[in-house]
């Protein structure tokens, strides 16, 4: 990997609803300023007009089959990876991005029962082989979650669903993570915010640190 690689570098925030993703970009974008990191936050699937597109259809409350909620969630990331991503990379900034392609093996693949496998290779088309270089995944009791959010913003398929289909989402992730311990980091994000930020902080550093 090149010395830059920490400029260009693409960090992903995983978890299920409500587990402080959007929070804890924030944060950490506010942290990697102050030392110098030239930061874009984004995030799936808005980021692109096409995205916001999708997050319309699925608010909407349409009827959508778990192979069409794949596909219409992989078109918006191939668009993002083109239009945000990889231009950004290009330019030598570091992104923070909420939710990416761990996202799709934890909610279609662990909740819906898609094969892991499939998912893998669509992945692969959609953000034309770029995987994350570093995942925080910002691990929380699904019920803990749920509750920090309004009715509103939970107002999509995956927000309407059952308990326990975010169980096996959270146990998916957990899975995905013990899986690639190197490259994805679990922090208890059921502490206060300053306290998951601060446990957060310390596992990019230590990933940033390897570039010095
Ligand atoms: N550690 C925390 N403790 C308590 N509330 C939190 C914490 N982190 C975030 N929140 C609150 O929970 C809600 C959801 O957080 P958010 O960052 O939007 O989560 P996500 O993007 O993962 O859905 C927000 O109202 C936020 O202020
Ligand atoms: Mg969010």
């Amino acid at each position: 990997m090149s010395p830059q690689l920490h400029h260009g570098t693409l960090v992903t925030l995983e978890g299920g609803e409500g587990s402080g993703k959007s929070s804890q970009a924030d944060a950490l974008a506010t942290l990697l300023r102050e030392h110098d990191y030239d930061v874009t936050i984004t995030r799936e699937p808005a980021g692109t007009e096409l995205g916001e597109i999708v997050k319309g259809i699925f608010q909407r409350g349409a009827t959508v089959t778990p192979g069409a909620e794949l596909l219409l969630f992989e078109a918006a990331r191939a668009q993002h990876v083109q239009e945000v991503i990889r231009p950004a990379l290009e330019r030598g900034k570091m992104i923070l991005c909420d939710r990416y392609t761990d996202s799709t093996l934890a909610y279609q693949g662990y909740g819906r029962g898609l094969s892991l496998d499939h998912l893998r290779a669509v992945n692969h088309i959609a953000t034309g082989g770029l995987p994350p270089h570093f995942t925080i995944l910002l691990d929380l009791p699904p019920e803990i979650g749920l509750a920090r959010k309004d009715h509103e913003t939970l107002g999509d398929s995956i927000g309407k669903e059952s308990l326990e289909f975010h169980q096996r989402v959270r146990a998916g992730y957990l899975d995905l993570a013990q899986r690639e311990p190197k490259r994805m980091v679990v922090v208890d994000a059921s502490l206060a915010k300053d306290q998951v930020t601060q446990a957060a902080w310390q596992h990019l550093q230590r990933f940033l640190d390897q570039f010095r």
